[in-house]
């Protein structure tokens, strides 16, 4: 599939294979609000992608000494959609997800997941929240000394309560469904990048969760790498009814496979809107950003 080929759901195209970042609008509707414009636009344009709220953020902080990564983050992510987190590096991209995943506490401010406030949960009542986040690092983070079906079966040794049979069933299921199940018995260093990557979000899938979280899924791939992690997130899309959550500074992610996407800028959310609005905004602040990743609008 030509990179074209990843634009399903918006009307946005690569131009030319020499000018890969260069991406063309064709329907400007609509450009996103500025912070100013934004507390009744920005609920508009949350009713615009029609989707129910599956994890709610409100005034979120977080400090570390004089450091105040998050000044009051206000956000809504779309349950069963490919939320995107875009923002430049040190912008507060990890940190937001970590307090999401809850390994770490805000200083202030309330997460709800479907309703359900987490910030206040006690540690056991976590494990349980835990549980229905999958995760896909940067670098895949796979177990060097394991073998790809151990990798993939460690989340549901780590349970406790599968017999040995349902464990083969349910990583076998997982790994045919990513296409590696040929790979099982390989190790990580055996295997490129790619399947490595596939391997990775078997393992965050295994257990079934509701939500599965990509931090900078593409850094570090080169361009062909980094849009077929795209199409990944697509497949999964389309294969699992799971809320993704995509972090990452890449303006092409955010473009091939959101449905919403939130700028993350100064310690708040600059702005939500649909990434093709993202792409056309005549926000000074997104400008730069989006001008600065290489990806352009022609009209
Ligand atoms: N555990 C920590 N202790 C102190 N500072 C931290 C910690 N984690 C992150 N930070 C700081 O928070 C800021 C945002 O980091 P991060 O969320 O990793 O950025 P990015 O958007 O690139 O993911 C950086 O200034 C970083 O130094
Ligand atoms: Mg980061």
């Amino acid at each position: 599939m030509g990179a074209c080929g990843l634009h399903r759901r918006i009307k946005w195209k690569v131009c030319k294979p020499h000018t890969t970042h260069l991406v063309c609008a064709q329907a400007l509707d609509l450009s996103c609000q500025s912070p100013h414009h934004r507390t009744m636009a920005h609920q508009e344009k949350q009713s615009n992608i029609s989707a129910a709220i599956h994890i709610s953020i409100r005034n979120l902080h977080k400090s570390w000494g004089k450091n105040h990564v998050l000044r009051g983050i206000d956000l809504d992510l779309l349950k069963g959609k490919k939320n995107i987190i875009i923002g430049g590096s040190g912008a507060g991209k990890t940190v937001l997800m970590r307090q999401i995943v809850v390994l770490d506490r805000p200083d202030k401010g309330s997460i709800k997941i479907d309703g359900v406030e987490i910030t206040t949960l006690s540690e056991t009542k976590l494990a349980h929240i835990r549980a229905g986040f999958g995760m896909v690092f940067q670098l895949s983070a796979l177990f060097d000394s394991m073998s790809v079906f151990d990798n993939v079966a460690f989340p549901l040794r780590e349970q406790g309560d599968l017999s040995r049979k349902e464990i083969k069933e349910r990583v076998m299921a997982k790994l045919e469904a990513l296409n590696v199940a040929d790979a099982a018995d390989r190790f990580p260093g055996d295997l490129s990048g790619g399947m490595k990557k596939r391997v990775a979000v078997a393992r965050a899938l295994v257990r079934e969760p509701k939500i599965l979280i990509y931090d900078e899924p593409t850094a570090g791939l080169d361009p062909l790498g980094a849009r077929n992690v795209d199409r990944l997130i697509l497949e999964m899309d389309d294969v699992f009814d799971v809320t993704s959550i995509v972090i990452t500074h890449d303006m092409a992610t955010c473009i091939d496979v959101g449905d919403q996407v939130s700028m993350i800028h100064q310690g708040k959310i600059h702005v939500t809107c649909k990434p093709n609005e993202l792409a056309s905004s005549r926000d000074q602040v997104v400008r730069t950003f989006v001008e600065a990743s290489g990806v352009k609008r022609d009209t």
